[in-house]
């Protein structure tokens, strides 16, 4: 079964970069039209677009803006090259922790290496855009998948507890954890479904609500602080999660609160499980404790729509971030199947079977 969203957050459309800014919703559904790779790069920061794949896609089709804008330029394929490997890192610079960013970026700049001074720089630019084109319908596919993997073991549970967004806002498809509710919903409408509002961006709030209404589907809407109460009560079944980046040990990074999630899911013996495609996962890393965690403005935990809400002047600390260790999570949900068991041993030998990329 192909399941679809309705909500779609970005378009590559007459070498423009179409994206939904996603600051302003659920009161605004507004498009900014991205004409270069700085535009993209302030889009990433300001969280106009966000979630791990979302961002790598993003990244990915900013290299082709900036192909775009100095092939005027740089009319030698070489130099042309050149001058787009430095954009690269200044584009991976752009948010810390989701490692999809840097791998969209990387898979970018490998279609580069293989060129040679003898094509054109309209070729190259072709290429840039083909690539950005396959990794973002290559995620849609990725997502299915996770939601095939996935929908039998939510559906085994009457109710779901899910944090930040992790839908199509947050990816090229249906989304990782979302996307998982998402099919095992339309398989069981009967599920019940929470999602936490996720302080201090609301992603949970502000997004997830968003898209389950969009989609016709029933969620309740809960404060972070109550997740405790609610497990505690036998009222939550399953707690699903997406991940920015999973060390080659199955820690997890996500967005902050997901660890306090995982803690009072064993507490409660209520299995926590985490959904990320493979390109969420960063090998070079042996544990959480390597993975750089973002912080990001106090603003965020101060104000609430531009009004401060504390004291005036007090110390703020505000990780965007936090790390699951492996012992707490139940299973991963991969496009290859769901991870579970001695992690070390099961993504690397998941690494070595599956054809990536
Ligand atoms: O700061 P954000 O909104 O980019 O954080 C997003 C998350 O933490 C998501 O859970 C994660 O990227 C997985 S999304 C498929």
């Amino acid at each position: 079964m192909n399941i679809t969203s309705k909500v779609k957050p970005l378009l590559w459309k007459e070498n423009q970069l179409l994206v939904l800014d996603q600051r302003l919703l659920p009161y605004e559904k507004k498009y900014l039209e991205l004409v270069s790779y700085k535009q993209v790069i302030n889009a990433i920061k300001e969280m106009v677009v966000r979630g791990a794949p979302l961002i790598g896609i993003t990244a990915a089709y900013g290299m082709a803006l900036a192909g775009l804008e100095f092939v005027k330029s740089y009319t030698n394929t070489v130099q042309l090259i050149n001058k787009l490997k430095l954009v690269a890192e200044e584009i991976k610079q752009s948010r810390p922790t989701a490692i999809n960013l840097k791998w969209a970026i990387d898979l970018v700049i490998s279609d580069l290496k293989t060129q040679t001074s003898t094509i054109t720089p309209q070729v190259l630019i072709d290429t840039i855009i083909k690539r950005a084109t396959w990794i973002h319908e290559d995620d849609a596919i990725r997502c299915q998948k996770m939601g095939e993997h996935g929908a039998t073991i939510i559906n085994s549970h009457s109710s779901v507890l899910t944090i930040c967004n992790t839908g199509a806002l947050a990816t090229g498809g249906i989304g990782t954890a979302f996307g998982v509710i998402l099919t095992a919903y339309k398989k069981n409408p009967t599920i019940k479904i929470f999602a936490s509002e996720t302080r201090p961006r609301q992603q949970g709030a502000r997004l997830t609500t968003f898209e389950f209404i969009e989609n016709g589907i029933e969620c309740t809407l809960i404060s972070d602080t109550a997740c405790g109460y609610l497990m505690q009560r036998n009222e939550v079944g399953c707690v699903i999660a997406g991940a920015d980046r999973i060390a080659a040990n199955g820690d997890t990074a996500n967005k902050i609160g997901t660890y306090q999630l995982a803690v009072l899911a064993k507490e409660n013996n209520i299995p926590f499980y985490i959904a990320a495609p493979l390109s969420t996962f960063d090998l070079s890393i042996k544990n959480g404790v390597e993975i750089p965690i973002e912080e990001r403005n106090e603003d965020e935990v101060t104000h609430i729509n531009g009004k401060l809400i504390c004291a005036n002047g007090v110390t703020v600390r505000n990780p965007a971030f936090d790390v699951t260790p492996n012992k707490y999570i139940t299973g991963i949900i991969t496009e290859a199947g769901v991870l579970s068991g001695n992690y070390i041993d099961v993504i690397k030998n998941t690494f070595n079977q599956v054809a990536f990329v």
